[in-house]
């Protein structure tokens, strides 16, 4: 019974531009991926974490839930897909084929308990993931005389904006996901890998606090909401 949860966190951070992977840069003080775990460990029924890092990770032992009876280690591969391929190999030579999983980026250390227990809600279809509608006007473009010019405004109605978690059943994403990388096609979520099969997953309304860290500015907002968070769970 319960979910498991598989963490990405091989990748090595190119557009935060540090002095090592973002996911062992510091938020108030602790490492990302640190704060990313303990967060997961706080969800109800999470039956255990993979972690998928990159081989020649010298960080992940250093921290303090390396030691968690509930969290795995799998060596990552070269792209997201890959990551989430290895720890999903992992899963299915110990678990059913209909247990839920949820993968989560190691990067979004700031989603909140609410969007878990909406994303897992009984109404929920088993494949479903957190986005956000979007909020900007977005723009289709195409490259005309070496210049990004608009080609079409796309209806902000239908425009969700992907976040992670997203959830489907072991067996379904596992070979939806070898499926979509054996065919060469761009996987960049879960979802894409269940489209590509034919599958709808649905889009569970998540928050903006929910950011990925991907740029420098982004850890002083994560830190911003987190340090909220916690004001706000002292009380
Ligand atoms: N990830 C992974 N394996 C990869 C690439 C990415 O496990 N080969 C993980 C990252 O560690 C991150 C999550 O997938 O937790 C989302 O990816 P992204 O935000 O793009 O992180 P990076 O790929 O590390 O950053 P960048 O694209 O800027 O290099
Ligand atoms: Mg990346």
């Amino acid at each position: 019974s319960g979910y498991w949860v598989l963490v990405p966190a091989a990748g090595i951070g190119k557009r935060m531009g540090a002095d090592r992977p973002k996911q062992y840069l510091p938020l108030l003080g602790r490492p990302l991926l640190s704060l990313t775990l303990r967060n997961i460990l706080t969800w109800p029924g999470v039956a255990g974490v993979v972690v998928a890092l990159s081989d020649d990770d010298t960080y992940f032992e250093h921290l303090p839930e390396a030691g968690h009876p509930q969290v795995h280690r799998v060596t990552g591969g070269a792209e997201r897909a890959d990551s989430v391929l290895a720890a999903l190999n992992f899963l299915a030579t110990r678990e059913a084929g209909d247990t839920p999983v949820l993968v989560h980026d190691a990067a979004r250390p700031c989603v909140a308990l609410e969007d878990i227990e909406a994303l897992l809600d009984d109404d929920v279809s088993p494949s479903a993931l957190l986005a956000l509608p979007a909020s900007d006007t977005v723009k289709q473009s195409r490259v005309e005389g070496g210049r990004s010019v608009v080609d079409s405004t796309l209806s902000r109605d239908s425009v969700w904006l992907a976040q992670t978690p997203q959830r489907a059943p072991l067996a379904l994403l596992h070979s939806c996901l070898r499926r979509g990388l054996e065919r060469g096609e761009p996987v960049t979520d879960e979802a894409s890998a269940l489209e590509l099969s034919g599958h709808r997953p649905q889009l569970v309304p998540g928050r903006r606090d929910n950011l990925k860290i991907t740029h420098p500015t982004d850890i002083l907002l994560a830190e911003t909401i987190l340090r909220l968070r916690y004001a706000a769970t002292e009380d």
